[in-house]
């Protein structure tokens, strides 16, 4: 007779791994399967975030930020550090040591949860006596039932038609971490989130790098102050971006690869690159789910179609993170996968939408909640807008970092903060304070009234609220 679970998580990435974990401090026997292997065939849980996402992008954006300092930043200090060089070798391994941290920080939590972990391949089975079994084929093959089932598993890199990854010229983002070699020219295909992020890290490492960027503007999700804002530091760094283009024929050769393209005049033009990177989006992965065997509803995205709440077209089957609608973002994933265990405990699972925050990692920083000054007037909703300069907050000018700004967007009438926009140094973590404030419906006099450590960058986030009226002190 298989093993029984009341809740069988199939995906150990950001939005399984915690569901697991909340399901079990609910007082659930839970079982969650992942099949990612390391390079020894054994198991890494964690998924994209862990292996191939979040974790080493941020571990190769340090390295290289510190490289850039170093040569270019440390002489105004005062420091002098010569003949500064990157062992690649040394900052991959780096990265390495930092995922399997992370490994084994979530099969630790597993076991302190007393969560049946298994590793391999989950595939749904009708169950005889009605319902579903799931078969995990890893070294040994068993199957397991569940009367819940949350399924996490995650996307896989979009590759173009016509040229599959190879991961040695065409790049996915497990390639881009792990090219041995600084390239003497990197291109990048998509000027998105990992296009940026993966561009600079290269830069700074001493690649000649090119983004081609289909649309005709850049970052066009983002506030549109903001997004200029950033490019104008990205131009300054020499990170070549070029907007408008068609990408055509992609050829590999034992050299590098050729990329024609036609640019925004419609002139037609060819790049030739030792690595290309292709960042141009992610889909949807239920490969291997036998989601035909019990009629899963996939969209034409190839996405889970779930409701509000997770459900999807089968009675007892849950879905969330990047196999669903929404932001393609660990923290999403995350807090879709507690949600769903709390509801599945009959409570009431709780995700807004509307204050999930956006990072770009670069140097600087983006990061934003709510929404842009475009949505607003798109939308129709009178709106006060107030924004502070980071060359006028003097942590920043200690720092030595004094590009961009916070932006603050607070309705007309009632001045509850709509949006918070934020480039420069640390808008990855001054961003939150902006997600507090919206959750809990704050107005721009509230942060504006609310005392501010001196001197630090989030002064810039109370003033830009004090904008938001006109009355900012330092500027
Ligand atoms: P995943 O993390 O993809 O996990 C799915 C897991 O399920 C995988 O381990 C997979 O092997 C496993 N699996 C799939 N099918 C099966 C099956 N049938 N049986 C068993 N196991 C299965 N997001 C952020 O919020 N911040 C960032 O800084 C960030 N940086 C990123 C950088 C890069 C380069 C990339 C590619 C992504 C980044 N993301 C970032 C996005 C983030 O990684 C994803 O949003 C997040 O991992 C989604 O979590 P998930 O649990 O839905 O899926
Ligand atoms: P993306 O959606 O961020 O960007 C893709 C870019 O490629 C877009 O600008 C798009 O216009 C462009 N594009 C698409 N097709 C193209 C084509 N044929 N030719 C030229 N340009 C084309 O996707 P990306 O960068 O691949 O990242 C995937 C997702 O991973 C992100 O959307 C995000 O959800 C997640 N992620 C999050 C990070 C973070 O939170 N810091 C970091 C990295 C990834």
């Amino acid at each position: 007779m298989s093993k029984q679970f009341d809740v069988i998580v199939i995906g150990g990435g950001p939005g399984g791994y915690v569901a697991a974990i909340r399901a079990a401090q609910l007082g659930f026997n839970v079982a969650c399967i992942d099949e990612w292997k390391n390079e020894k065939g054994g198991p890494a849980p964690g998924g994209t975030c862990t292996n191939v996402g979040c974790i080493p992008s941020k571990a190769l954006l340090q390295s290289s930020e510190h490289f850039e300092h170093a040569n270019k930043h440390f002489a105004e200090h005062g420091i002098s550090a010569s003949d500064v060089k990157i062992d690649v070798a040394k900052m991959l391994a780096r990265k390495d040591t930092v995922v399997k941290q992370n490994n084994d920080g979530i099969l630790y939590l597993f076991k302190k949860n007393k969560i049946s972990f298994f590793h391999g391949r989950g595939s749904f089975v009708k169950a005889a006596e009605g319902g579903y079994e799931i078969k995990v084929a890893g070294a040994a093959e068993e199957s397991i039932t569940g009367k819940q089932i949350i399924i996490a598993t995650g996307s896989n890199a979009r590759a173009l038609p016509g040229t599959p990854f190879d991961e040695e010229f065409v790049l996915s983002n497990d390639g881009a971490l792990r090219v041995g070699a600084v390239p003497k020219k990197l291109g990048l295909i998509g000027s998105g989130v990992i296009g940026l992020e993966m561009g600079s890290v290269w830069r700074r490492l001493g690649a000649e790098v090119t983004i081609l960027e289909g649309l005709p503007t850049f970052l066009g999700a983002v506030d549109e102050q903001i997004a200029k804002e950033a490019k104008k530091a990205f131009d300054k760094q020499g990170l070549k971006i070029e907007l408008g283009v068609k990408v055509g024929e992609i050829k590999t050769g034992k050299k590098g690869v050729s990329i024609a393209y036609t640019n925004a005049k419609g002139e037609a033009q060819s790049l030739d690159v030792d690595k290309l990177i292709v960042s141009i989006g992610r889909v949807p992965n239920t490969i291997g789910l036998n989601t035909e065997a019990v009629g899963l509803q996939l969209d034409e995205r190839g996405a889970i179609v779930v409701d509000g709440d997770c459900k999807t077209n089968l009675p007892g089957v849950w879905a969330v993170g990047d196999v669903v609608r929404g932001p393609m973002l660990a923290h999403k994933a995350e807090e879709e996968g507690v949600a769903v265990a709390e509801r599945i405990a009959g409570q009431h699972g709780h995700v807004n939408f509307n204050t999930i925050p956006w990072v770009i990692y670069t140097s600087p920083e983006i990061a934003w909640v709510g929404r842009t000054e475009q949505q607003l007037k798109a939308d129709g909703v009178k709106y006060k807008a107030g924004s502070f300069p980071f060359l006028a907050n003097g942590r920043a000018r200690a720092l030595g970092d004094t590009t961009g700004m916070v932006k603050m967007l607070a309705d007309a009438d009632t001045d509850e903060i709509l949006g918070v926009h934020i480039v420069g140094p640390q808008a990855s973590e001054l961003i939150a304070e902006a997600v507090v404030a919206m959750e809990f419906k704050a107005s721009s006099e509230d942060i504006a009234r609310i005392c501010h450590a001196h001197p630090s960058l989030s002064e810039a986030t109370k003033e830009a609220a004090l904008a938001v009226d006109k009355r900012t002190l330092n500027f």
